[in-house]
């Protein structure tokens, strides 16, 4: 990916981590401080990606597991194409719920696909573009479920994945934060929001 004047920020973790908490704390600081936000997630930040996030999240049955990471992938390289990099060309800050990060550790972890043929895919899909930082928020499977849990929400079909399949997730975003130490932050979402948006607020502060 080329210079860009933006600033883009991702989020990822387990479901039920708190990452929309931190996206929303995060949006009204930068927010705060005169900043142009663009919030979005994946999948379904654009309206071809709302279409593709109906068939990933709430289709019945199976969807063959090759299927499903180009599904992923596909939202992905229309979502940076048509949201994500004109905002960054503006010079604004990208502020984004989920990126390739996630489809290594769901997609992978599913024990099917290898992760590093499933970001070689997304990474060609987006022309290899990769955020400025990617915040993990690190929960144990089991507190994220009690979270989920008392949240009174129907499960989509990912949320209703097993235990260990979450586990396995959980694990393959610390191995990729831990090959890319200078893109990841890693906080431990078990903390209180209010000290993990510090953390967060800590690590952004430089790069505004
Ligand atoms: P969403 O409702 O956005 O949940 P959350 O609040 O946890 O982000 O659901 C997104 C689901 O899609 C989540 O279970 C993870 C999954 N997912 C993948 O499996 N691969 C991907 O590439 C992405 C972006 C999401």
């Amino acid at each position: 990916m080329t210079a860009r004047p933006g600033l883009w920020i991702t989020l990822e973790g387990g479901d039920g981590s708190g990452k929309t908490t931190q996206a929303e704390l995060l949006e009204a600081w930068l927010g705060d401080a005169g900043r142009a936000v663009v919030r979005t997630r994946e999948p379904g930040g654009s309206e071809v990606g709302q279409l593709i996030r109906d068939i990933v999240l709430h289709h019945r049955g199976d969807i063959a597991p090759r299927a499903e990471a180009l599904l992923y992938a596909a939202d992905r390289a229309h979502h940076v194409a048509t949201v994500v990099q004109p905002a960054l060309d503006r010079g604004e800050i990208v502020l984004q719920d989920r990126y390739l990060d996630s489809s290594v550790a769901y997609q992978g972890a599913g024990r099917v696909l290898d992760g590093a043929e499933v970001r070689d895919l997304s990474l060609w899909a987006t022309e290899g573009a990769l955020p400025d930082l990617t915040v993990l928020l690190d929960l144990d499977p089991a507190a994220a479920r009690v979270r989920l849990d008392s949240a009174d929400k129907p499960f989509d079909r990912l949320e209703a994945e097993k235990l260990d399949f979450h586990t396995r997730v959980r694990e393959a975003y610390l191995a990729l934060a831990e090959a890319e130490p200078e893109r990841f932050l890693v906080v431990d979402a078990a903390a209180s929001a209010r000290s993990i948006a510090d953390l967060i607020r800590a690590r952004v502060s430089p790069l505004l």
